[in-house]
C-alpha cells in the first residue's frame, strides 16, 4: 500500500453524485446458477436478469456515468442449446421493443459492439432504428455487447489500422467498437468468476477490476455505487509511481 493520499475523483459539471468513474463496463454472469437455486429453468433466471439491467441503466444515468457497457451475448454464446439462444434473443428483442421509449427519453444514446448484423433479420432491423432514434442523445451511452468477442475485435481493428498503413497502440485503439467511448474505468463480474471471457481485453489495459460474488439477478444499483466507490477509492498508477 502506498502511503501517498487517494486522489480526489474528478468532478463533473451536472452530476449530483461524483463517482470518478467515467465508464463502466459489466460481466452480468449467474443468471443460470439464480434460477437453479430456486429450482426454475435457466430462461427465468435471465428474465429476472434484464431487469437487474434495467435497475443499473437507470442508476448508471443518474450517477453520471458517461458510458455503459453491457456483456449481454458473447461470440461463444452461440454454443449453448438452441433453446436457450432462442431464450435470450427472445428477451433481447423484448428489451429494444419495450426499453427504448424510455432510454430514448433519459437521453441514452445506444451503442451496440460486436457484430450485430448475424443476429435475426428483425433483431437487426429493431436495432437498426433504435441506433437510429438514440444516436443525437449525450447523456450516456449504452453499449451492448452482441455477438462479442474481443480477440475477433481486436483482429479486425489491426486489419483495418493495417490498410490505413500503420500498427501502432494508438491506430488499433482507434479502429475499436469502442473508439468513441471514454477510457474503460471500471470493469465488474458478478456471479464469483474470475476471468475476462474474450470481454474488453484491451480496453481493460488500465480499468480497475470489481469481482463480486453477487449473481446478476440480485446485481442492484446499489452494488453499482459501492462498486463505482471503490473505484474512486482505489489509487490508478497507469503504470507510473
Ligand atoms: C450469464 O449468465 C448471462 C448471460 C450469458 C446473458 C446475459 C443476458 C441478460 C442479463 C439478459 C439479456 C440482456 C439484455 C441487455 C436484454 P449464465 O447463464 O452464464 O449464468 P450461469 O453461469 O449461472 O449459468
Amino acid at each position: 500500500m502506498s502511503a501517498s493520499p487517494v486522489p480526489a475523483p474528478p468532478v463533473r459539471d451536472g452530476g449530483a453524485f461524483t463517482p470518478g468513474a467515467r465508464h463502466v463496463a459489466i460481466i452480468m454472469d449467474g443468471n443460470g446458477r439464480w434460477a437453479k437455486k430456486r429450482f426454475m429453468p435457466r430462461v427465468f433466471g435471465h428474465k429476472r436478469g434484464v431487469e437487474a439491467v434495467r435497475a443499473v441503466v437507470r442508476a448508471a444515468g443518474d450517477m453520471g456515468l458517461e458510458a455503459l457497457t453491457l456483456y449481454a451475448f458473447s461470440s461463444e454464446n452461440w454454443k449453448r442449446p438452441a433453446e436457450e439462444v432462442s431464450d435470450l434473443m427472445g428477451l433481447l428483442r423484448a428489451f429494444i421493443l419495450n426499453d427504448i421509449d424510455e432510454i430514448a427519453r433519459n437521453g441514452v444514446r445506444l451503442k451496440i459492439i460486436g457484430d450485430y448484423r448475424a443476429l435475426a433479420p428483425d433483431i437487426v432491423g429493431l436495432i437498426d432504428d433504435a441506433l437510429a432514434r438514440t444516436a443525437g442523445n449525450g447523456r450516456m451511452t449504452l453499449a451492448i455487447a452482441l455477438n462479442y468477442g474481443s480477440q475477433q475485435e481486436i483482429a479486425r481493428a489491426a486489419a483495418k489500422a493495417a490498410a490505413k498503413g500503420a500498427i501502432t497502440a494508438e491506430t488499433i485503439a482507434a479502429e475499436l467498437d469502442t473508439a468513441d467511448l471514454p477510457p474503460l474505468d471500471l470493469m465488474i463480474r458478478t456471479s464469483g468468476e474470475v476471468r475476462l471471457s474474450n470481454f474488453l481485453l484491451w480496453q481493460a489495459a488500465y480499468a480497475e477490476m470489481v469481482f463480486t460474488p453477487v449473481l446478476w439477478p440480485d446485481f442492484t444499483p446499489d452494488h453499482l455505487r459501492e462498486a463505482v466507490g471503490q473505484f474512486a477509492a482505489r489509487e490508478r498508477r497507469f503504470g507510473g509511481r
